[in-house]
């Protein structure tokens, strides 16, 4: 078959081949490139943007993939990665510029909402996108205990500047009162401070915006449901049944304002002991993953106990102990799952025939 056939039948195979980020067919979006095609072998480029960094080479296989399988007489497909910029545009009226928003949380307290928060944070920010983290837990902060940061944000040009760790900025109230100063707000207060938050910070341009979601109660979820369009909510729960009936409750909350459910991590899930190497589901196992099963959301993935999370971040050293690569990987592995649930979040938006965003 001559190789202009063969160009021609590629271009088509991309027909068929979602861009993660716009849901459009790649071969509308130009993402592809440089294509050389010698004896049934392809080579080509794929630009993506830092948002799905965290699944870039897991999207070039899966094309890899769609190639060979779609065109007859392609036996292997080499592709290079590249990332190209595509600015986020501002939501609504806050004018915050973030691709994805995504509140953490569970039906209960206590079960690991702000552990997880900063951690997928920290780990989407590693694994290349451009991530920010608020705490909306105003009544109980602990985001900035957790990571060892103080100091407080500057007013600049009118803006709030968020406290970085490492580059990542991070807000919370826990900036703006003293430690262990007890906040008695009033409903009208509350919503004043998540709309500060949300508005007057200096975000910067966000691929994601994860948001530590207090216990409880949906006050704060409404307000932010009122605010901006959530991309989703992560729940967070423990095995045991009655923390698995708690993460209903979340599940309902969120359903009631219309955002969509990204899916169910299980935390706490089993203790392995270093000296043995044996592992205790001590408050049992897999829970969440049924129960994700049951509800039709995508189970993001299971995080075992590890004393070195607690001990470390008591200490404010969360970033530190997700150096370590044993630690990190289910962190690793919950925001990829979590890329591919906003992915598929996208690929389902009605608006997906809208015409493309200009790409940079
Ligand atoms: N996987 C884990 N392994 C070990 N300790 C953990 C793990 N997840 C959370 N913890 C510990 O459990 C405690 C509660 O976690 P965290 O503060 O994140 O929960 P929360 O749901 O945000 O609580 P609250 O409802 O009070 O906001 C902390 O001491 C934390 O270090
Ligand atoms: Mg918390």
């Amino acid at each position: 078959m001559p190789d202009l056939d063969i160009h021609q039948q590629l271009q088509n195979a991309l027909e068929s081949f979602r861009d993660p980020e716009t849901g459009r067919p790649l071969s509308k979006t130009g993402q592809v490139t440089d294509w050389v095609v010698t004896d049934g072998h392809v080579r080509c480029r794929l630009a993506l943007s830092s948002m799905f960094q965290p699944i870039a080479s897991e999207i070039a296989d899966r094309l890899r993939d769609h190639l060979i399988a779609h065109v007859p007489g392609v036996s292997s497909v080499e592709i290079s990665l590249d990332t190209l910029y595509r600015p986020a545009a501002p939501m609504g009226q806050i004018g915050l510029k973030a691709k994805a928003v995504i509140a953490v949380a569970a039906g209960k307290g206590g079960v690991g909402k702000s552990t997880l928060a900063a951690s997928i944070a920290l780990t989407l920010e590693r694994l290349g996108a451009k991530t920010g983290l608020m705490d909306a837990d105003v009544y109980g902060p602990s985001v900035p205990h957790l990571l060892g940061l103080e100091g407080r944000p500057e007013i600049v040009d009118g803006k709030i500047q968020p406290i970085r760790c490492g580059s990542m900025p991070v807000m919370s109230m826990g900036f703006l009162i003293g430690r262990d100063q007890a906040v008695v707000w009033r409903g009208p207060m509350l919503h004043g401070s998540i709309t500060q938050f949300l508005r007057d910070t200096a975000w910067g341009e966000l691929d994601y915006l994860i948001i530590d979601m207090p216990p409880g109660t949906g006050d704060v979820a409404l307000t932010l449901s009122q605010l901006l369009p959530l991309t989703g909510a992560v729940i967070v729960c423990t095995p045991q049944e009655v923390a698995l009936l708690d993460a209903s409750k979340a599940m309902a909350m969120f359903e009631k304002t219309k955002v969509p459910i990204l899916g169910i991590v299980e935390n706490m899930c089993g203790f392995t002991d270093p000296e043995s190497g044996k592992t205790f589901d001590i408050f049992g196992r897999g829970g969440a993953r049924s129960k994700a099963e049951e509800a039709s959301v995508p189970f993001l993935g299971e995080v075992p106990i590890q004393i070195a999370l607690r001990s470390e971040s008591d200490e404010g050293r969360l970033a530190d102990v997700l150096q370590n690569p044993r630690i990190a990987k289910p962190f690793e592995d919950v925001c990829r799952a979590l890329t591919r649930s906003i992915a598929d979040q996208i690929a389902a938006r009605p608006s997906i025939g809208a015409p493309l965003p200009v790409l940079g």
